[in-house]
């Protein structure tokens, strides 16, 4: 069984992710979406919102689950038996955060590997800070994000 984690704080989902997990399932046996807790960012989505617009986004996909971890993410890679962490790379400023992590990351596990994968050129300016940023300034989001989340952003930002 050849499992990938794709971890991120995921908020919230937007359809660069979905676009990263459609790729990311056709290599792997079965993709993991680890919603990271990460308290420390604040998130405007709970951990559980942000769970439930995963899964009402994604709805079932044969190979793909959605779970959520805290503390490091390759202790939540080798307890899942992972032998990969997938992260999407929009763009060169995404390059050195991502970089350093992955290299990190390494050098905690060493049999973990980071797999980088480009979304569709469409969404490489996409990002949940800027659809967070457009809907708190009144902009339509419709575009960016899955239904469930334009809605769940709409109510939240009110
Ligand atoms: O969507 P994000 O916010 O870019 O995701 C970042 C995330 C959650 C993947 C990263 O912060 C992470 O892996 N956090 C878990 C804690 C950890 O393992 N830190 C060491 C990484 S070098």
């Amino acid at each position: 069984m050849r499992r990938a984690i794709y971890p991120g704080s995921f908020d919230p989902v937007t359809n660069g992710h979905l676009d990263i997990i459609e790729r990311a399932r056709k290599l792997f046996d079965e993709v993991i979406v680890a919603v990271a807790h990460n308290d420390a960012k604040a998130p405007l989505f709970t951990l559980e919102e942000r769970l439930d617009l995963l899964r009402s986004t994604m709805g079932k996909i044969d190979n793909v689950r959605v779970d959520h971890f805290s503390g490091l993410l390759v202790e939540f890679a080798r307890t899942n038996d992972a032998i990969a962490v997938i992260r999407g790379l929009r763009a060169i400023s995404d390059f050195e955060f991502e970089f350093q992590m992955a290299l990190m990351n390494r050098k905690l596990e060493a049999q973990v590997e980071t797999i980088f994968l480009m979304p569709k050129e469409e969404y490489t300016y996409l990002s949940s800070r800027i659809v967070k940023e457009i809907a708190r300034l009144g902009g339509d989001v419709s575009k960016f994000v899955p239904p469930p989340v334009a809605k769940a952003l709409a109510a939240k930002i009110k």
